[in-house]
């Protein structure tokens, strides 16, 4: 369990399938995110078995995002493709139940996993990427330190047209940089 002031990260159970269920699907929140097609239970049981086993193997480090104060599963968040060798990995994140949006919790989910990919799994360079309309993604990510290296441009078919896509990352020398100066 990864603990911060108001939220934790923790691993996902079969026990939050209704909560996911409740909120995943919702297009307000899939607009934003690679896969918008709607997923079914079944789906959902098989993606948490999945994170258990990416997680035994080191491919990737799933985790809900739980409020500290209600115990409530608000989102999910992850380390993806992790590369040893190179020590990169990709970062995606949903808040899926959206009261919970625009409240800094986001921002301090991002920074806990942040923390745990520099400090403990010793990873060099977090990415992520993030569509053009994403305003409110954008200004988490640069809130919290990524910066912007790149575009695809067109990258991404949504509504109806195309959209390009921002590459941002994320060093494990500006981590420590920022660190020293808290
Ligand atoms: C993106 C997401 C994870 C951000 O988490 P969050 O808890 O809502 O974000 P935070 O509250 O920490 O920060 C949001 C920031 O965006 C700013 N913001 C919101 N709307 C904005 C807009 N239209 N333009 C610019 N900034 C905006 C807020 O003011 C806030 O910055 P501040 O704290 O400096 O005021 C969450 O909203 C979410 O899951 N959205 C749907 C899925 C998604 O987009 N995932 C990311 C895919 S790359």
């Amino acid at each position: 369990m990864l603990q911060g002031k108001r939220v934790l990260l923790r691993g996902l159970e079969l026990e939050d399938l209704d909560e996911i269920m409740t909120h995943w699907n919702d297009w307000e929140v899939k607009r934003f995110l690679m896969l918008t097609i709607p997923h079914s239970r079944q789906e959902e049981e098989e993606f948490i078995r999945s994170t258990w086993r990416d997680r035994q193997e080191g491919k990737a480090y799933i985790f809900g995002i739980e409020t500290i104060q209600e115990k409530k599963l608000i989102g999910s968040l992850g380390l993806h493709n992790v590369d040893w060798r190179n020590r990169t990995a990709e970062f995606g994140i949903a808040i899926w139940n959206k009261q919970y949006w625009e409240q800094g919790l986001g921002a301090e989910a991002t920074s806990l996993t942040l923390k745990y990919a520099f400090e403990q799994l010793n990873l060099n360079r977090v990415e992520l990427r993030v569509f053009t309309f994403n305003e409110r993604a954008k200004a988490m990510y640069t809130k919290v330190g990524f910066q912007q290296n790149g575009k695809r441009r067109k990258a991404v078919f949504r509504d109806g047209t195309y959209h390009d896509e921002f590459l941002m990352d994320y060093l494990k020398e500006e981590w420590d940089k920022a660190a020293k100066s808290h």
